[in-house]
């Protein structure tokens, strides 16, 4: 741990840490949930997620990384002096229910609920820094396949090869590309190349040194094709669509997904910004960070809608969502661009896209890398390569099976037997995405506001997010903030004793965030909450 590399400073620190979470999820995600769920309403609900729930779990995130200077797993097992009481009842209730779901017949589900149970009885809350350790593992081998295409689209759009005239014959080329799956994989495999690529150098002179500069490029791009993209004639209606406050269409749903997605887009509950964190200096504030971080992804994503829209409505089609929009919908658009310039903003666009997930690649990958280097002290160049070929190993399931199970029918047999025929879902891409996305992330979250707030205890937490905070006031009393009395000696600070931002952010992950996070998970994977 003396010998841990650290950022070179806070800009560095940002740029590295919003280049994990710009990717996909601004992109493809964000921008359509937003046209759907009332456009400005949709945004502002968002921000508000963001606030109260995003921001104080990247503070956890960041915190217990700083203070341990470890991954995930390793953090999580320093930080739990003694099994902890909560981490029993967990386990018990994972056994128990486990049980019970065998007793009515869901064998799969069952025998998996009690040996994920039997692990965190014996390793505590370690066994949830390595589900999210793995987890990440997982998310980057499909999140590659996705790469891949973007790769593959980049370099169509500049070679003049992405030229479809309309959404029909855009879409048949899509489907073909995801039937070849040779295709695919070579382009999977250069990705995967890019990431580890960028690792090599390490923390510091590869992914920080990285960041500095493809970050800003990437900003850059988006604003260059916004810029396109409104000036172009009929454009209108596309702002108007993805902005235009309309608070009928916001529903319960809607607000769910807004949380959903905040947790995605800001790469949380899967151990990144630990493993980010752990190369933070103590003199780094990490309210101020992730406020920064915050903000920049959050910013990414509204220009993500407003460099899409314009341009998609301008050219007369209609909008899709996600796989659709970028890989359909987006090339016929640009190919209807005035004085034949499609290839160059198609290209341009697909580059930025090349950038945000690249940069959220490498994030997850030295995720993995920090693991084995910690915890089994590997050096960095065995660990890239072991992360590395493993992830690229398993992300041929994924890739050889896109369009359906037809390259890998055996691993589709193996899942039906286990978990019933209903539970197969269309491809192992789509099983990898559903079993990160609607599963993993919100337990690796709540798991994360009660290990700090409750076993490592919102007190010590709260004496590290001190250090270095200066600047982001933690302890000034928002009661007299907001009544006028700052300048009052005796209202100044009233260090735990008040309602302070830290003691707002404390309460937060103590009572808040566990709750709200845990309705969305049951929601998400299908339990009927109500609403
Ligand atoms: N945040 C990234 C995006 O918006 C995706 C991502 C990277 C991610 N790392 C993650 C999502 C970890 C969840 C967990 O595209």
């Amino acid at each position: 741990m003396e010998n841990r590399e650290t950022w070179s400073g806070n800009f560095g620190f940002i740029m590295a840490t919003i280049g994990s979470a710009i990717g996909l999820g601004n992109v493809w995600k964000f921008p359509y949930i937003t046209g759907m769920n009332g456009g400005g309403a949709f945004v502002i609900v968002y921000i508000v997620c963001v606030l109260l729930l995003g921001v104080p779990v990247m503070i956890c995130e960041m915190n217990i990384g700083r203070k341990t200077g470890l991954n995930a797993y390793g953090a999580y097992k320093r930080l739990e002096l003694r099994r902890s009481r909560i981490g029993r009842f967990i386990a018990a209730g994972l056994i128990l229910g486990g049980l019970c779901l065998i007793g009515a017949g869901s064998y799969g589900f069952g025998t998996v609920s009690v040996i994920a149970g039997l692990i965190v009885l014996k390793l505590g809350f370690a066994a949830f820094g390595l589900l999210a350790i793995f987890g990440a593992l997982a998310i980057l081998s499909y999140y590659a396949v996705v790469g891949g295409w973007i790769v593959d689209y980049m370099f169509r759009s500049f070679s003049g090869n992405l030229n479809y005239s309309d959404v029909a014959s855009a879409g048949e080329a899509f489907g073909k590309l995801t039937e070849s799956p040779w295709r695919v994989s070579l382009f999977y495999v250069l990705f995967m190349v890019l990431c580890g690529a960028m690792l090599v150098g390490g923390v510091r002179n590869g992914i920080e040194k990285w960041s500095k500069i493809l970050m800003p490029l990437l900003f850059f791009l988006l604003i260059a094709v916004i810029v396109r993209s409104v000036t172009l004639p009929g454009s209108w209606p596309g702002v108007k669509f993805f902005l235009e406050p309309d608070f009928s269409k916001l529903t319960a749903g809607g607000i769910l997904m807004a949380l959903g997605q905040c947790f995605y887009s800001l790469s949380l509950g899967m151990g990144i910004t630990v493993t980010y964190g752990s190369y933070m200096r103590k003199n780094q504030d990490i309210f101020a960070a992730s406020f920064w971080v915050m903000v920049l992804d959050t910013l990414a994503a509204v220009l993500a809608g407003l460099a899409i829209f314009p341009a998609v409505f301008a050219m007369g089609f209609n909008p899709g969502d996600g796989p659709s929009l970028i890989f359909k919908i987006l090339p016929a658009t640009f190919n209807h661009f005035p004085g034949g310039t499609g290839w160059l903003w198609g290209g341009l666009f697909f580059l930025m896209l090349t950038i945000g997930a690249v940069t959220s690649g490498v994030a997850l990958l030295q995720n993995g890398v920090s693991f084995f280097q910690d915890q089994l002290k590997w050096s960095r160049m065995r660990s890239i390569a072991v992360c590395f070929c493993g992830v690229t190993l398993f992300g041929f399931l994924s890739s050889l099976s896109v369009a359906n199970w037809k390259h890998i029918p055996a691993v589709k047999t193996l899942i039906g037997k286990m978990f019933g025929a209903e539970h197969v879902p269309g491809s192992f891409f789509d099983m990898l995405d559903n079993l990160t996305s609607n599963w993993m992330l919100p337990i690796g979250g709540m798991v994360i506001c009660l290990f700090v707030g409750w076993v490592w205890t919102a007190r010590k937490a709260a004496r590290e997010l001190r250090l270095g905070a200066s600047k982001s006031s933690p302890d000034v009393n928002l009661i007299s903030l907001l009544a006028g009395f700052l300048g009052e000696p005796m209202y100044k600070t009233t260090r735990d004793h008040g309602l302070t931002l830290i003691s707002l952010w404390a309460i937060i992950i103590r009572f808040f965030a566990p709750v709200v996070i845990f309705l969305i998970f049951l929601r998400a994977v299908g339990v009927n909450i109500g609403f």
